[in-house]
């Protein structure tokens, strides 16, 4: 199945879980894969597993995605070389919280901006290009906690449920435009981020009890059946599709 066909698909959080499995599938589908991370090392890992007949179809870009100036200079660089972005995919993010009164300025300051300014920042540089194209796709990661909450999760809670209404927002502001947007709502995923938290609480074996309570189906999910939701949002078959929030969470808000 080749539902991107040279299509441009622009990717933040590339580098690894979630982003990293979707820029290995959009690659599947015969897109042109822009990989945005501040891990230059995680980047180069994510070439090393492409094969050489696809380099050409992948730009890395290590950039923060939270500074302005830095999208800007990253959209511009995508503009020279492939004209312009039909895809993007909101998806860098970090997991460093709490409950109010154990977080710091820092911490709620540093949550706040790369889960969500940095949506605004890439869209605000990547809707003018889709608006002159007539047509694009914007998927952000947001996730169960957008719809959820759970104790000790203050910034990051605050931050995902920031994502799932500025998804809602941003699905108004410019379906007249043809741009559609939607987001996913991973539960727990087996990525470097979700196994950071994990072994934080004891470990795998300790925290599965808890894992399969919580999520019906019995398990973390894994990246790929994230990416799957992704490519679907972004393609022609979800075409009369925009403003969604996609659980994809293994029934864990089936409860
Ligand atoms: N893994 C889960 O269980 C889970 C559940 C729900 C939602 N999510 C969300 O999915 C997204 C991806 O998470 P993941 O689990 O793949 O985590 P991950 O840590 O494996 O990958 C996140 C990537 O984002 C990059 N990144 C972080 N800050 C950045 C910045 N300022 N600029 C550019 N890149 C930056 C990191 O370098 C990393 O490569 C996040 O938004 C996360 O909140 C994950």
């Amino acid at each position: 199945m080749e539902r991107f066909n040279d299509q441009v698909v622009m990717i933040t959080g590339a580098a690894s879980g979630i982003g990293k499995a979707t820029a290995l599938l959009f690659l599947e589908e015969n897109a042109r894969v822009v990989a945005v991370d501040i891990d230059r090392t995680g980047l180069d890992t994510l070439l090393e597993e492409i094969p050489e007949t696809k380099h050409e179809r992948v730009l890395p870009m290590v950039a923060d995605v939270v500074h302005l100036d830095q999208v800007e200079q990253m959209v511009h660089r995508v503009v020279q070389q492939w004209g312009r972005v039909d895809v993007l995919f909101n998806n860098a993010g970090i997991e460093e919280t709490d409950s109010i009164t154990n977080t710091t300025e820092a911490m709620w300051d540093r949550q706040i901006t790369v889960n969500l300014k940095s949506i605004f920042a890439c869209s605000k540089f990547v809707i003018p290009l889709m608006q002159e194209a007539g047509h694009g796709a914007i998927v952000n990661t947001a996730s169960i906690e957008g719809v959820v909450a759970e104790p000790r999760g203050a910034a990051y809670v605050a931050s995902k449920g920031g994502i799932v209404m500025l998804t809602k927002e941003m699905a108004l502001s410019y379906a007249t435009d043809n741009i559609r947007v939607n987001c996913v709502c991973p539960g727990w995923i087996d990525t470097p981020m979700a196994r950071r938290s994990i072994d934080k609480h004891g470990g795998l074996e300790m925290m599965m009890p808890e894992i399969q309570r919580l999520q019906p189906l019995g398990r973390l999910g894994t990246p790929q059946e994230v990416a799957k939701a992704v490519l679907f949002l972004a393609s022609e078959d979800a075409s009369f599709i925009t403003g969604t929030a996609l659980m994809v969470d293994g029934g864990y808000t089936a409860q």
